[in-house]
């Protein structure tokens, strides 16, 4: 199947207090149509700067020194800013880890649907707000009409992750970095979130690269593993593989750490990971 994604030969450097580091190195990877792919390591790794190169958004002191990003037809390190953006917003959407950093306070949630929807889908206002409510019930937000008069204060941790995700696949990106998306939920939540992710990710075709330092998440959503410790991936396998399998050491340190629970999580269908939500 053809690759959405193509990353060949990637070296990170990054300057701090005078100093420079490569923070990540000779990174390979292929995400293609439909895939979830998993971006899994430990605090540190890498995982968030990688999402960042994608999405042209890297800090300013940080550089690629080597190799290349393909997306579709384009090479994005190469791009001129304007038209890295315009691809970027337009065919690369971001779940993030903090949903209250990602959503502007001082605008209504249904506000901030419509700007998107009215940018990328040229939408008339009506149009979009109507599409905002549908979205809401997409992601199975309970009296939509409601939420989206609201600010995002009003709204807790895993609405406010939902309000996002519906952002997210609002405009059918080709591809969309979900950089630890459950991290900063409680247990419950994040398993609904989860569930939302995979139904909508399923439901649309999008391919997913699914940033976490966790295992057990990747063994619920993830089709194909990259293993990334200290800025290098040193394993990437089909889930299977990876969990019968692996073959660094490293991933052999991260399977010891995850609950024998999660580990077989990546054997059933979606119906048995994803029981209904204990409540409505
Ligand atoms: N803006 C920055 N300035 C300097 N160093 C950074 C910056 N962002 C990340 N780093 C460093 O780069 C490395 C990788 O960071 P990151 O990609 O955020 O890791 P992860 O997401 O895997 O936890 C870490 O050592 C981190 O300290
Ligand atoms: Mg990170």
């Amino acid at each position: 199947m053809k690759s959405v994604l193509t990353i060949r030969g990637l070296n990170l450097e990054i300057r701090q207090n005078g100093r420079q580091s490569t923070v990540l190195r000779k990174i390979n990877l292929d995400i293609r149509r439909g895939q979830v792919h998993g971006l899994v390591g430990e605090s540190g790794a890498g995982k968030s700067l990688l999402g960042k190169a994608v999405l042209g958004i890297l800090p300013s002191s940080s550089s690629i020194s080597r190799g290349s990003i393909h997306f579709g037809s384009d090479e994005l390190t190469g791009l001129d800013r304007n038209r890295r953006r315009l691809l970027a917003s337009r065919y690369i959407a971001m779940i993030p880890q903090d949903p209250m950093t990602s959503l502007n306070p001082v605008r209504r949630v249904g506000r901030q649907m419509c700007d998107v929807l009215r940018l990328h889908k040229g939408l008339r206002r009506k149009a979009a707000q109507e599409q905002a409510v549908q979205l809401l019930n997409n992601v199975q937000i309970r009296d939509p009409l409601r939420v989206i008069r609201q600010y995002p204060f009003e709204l807790s941790g895993g609405m406010r992750q939902r309000v996002l995700i519906a952002m997210a696949f609002s405009c059918e990106p080709d591809l969309i970095i979900a950089d630890e998306p459950t991290t900063a939920l409680d247990v419950t939540v994040q398993r609904q979130i989860l569930r939302l992710i995979k139904q909508l990710q399923t439901e649309s075709g999008t391919a997913l690269l699914f940033i976490t330092h966790d295992l057990g998440v990747v063994a619920k959503i993830c089709d194909f593993v990259s293993v990334i410790t200290e800025g290098r991936i040193v394993e990437q396998q089909a889930i299977e593989k990876l969990f019968k399998e692996p073959q660094h050491s490293y991933t052999r340190t991260l399977l010891a750490t995850t609950s024998e629970y999660y580990q077989y999580d990546y054997r059933m269908s979606d119906a048995a990971r994803f029981p209904p939500p204990e409540t409505a």
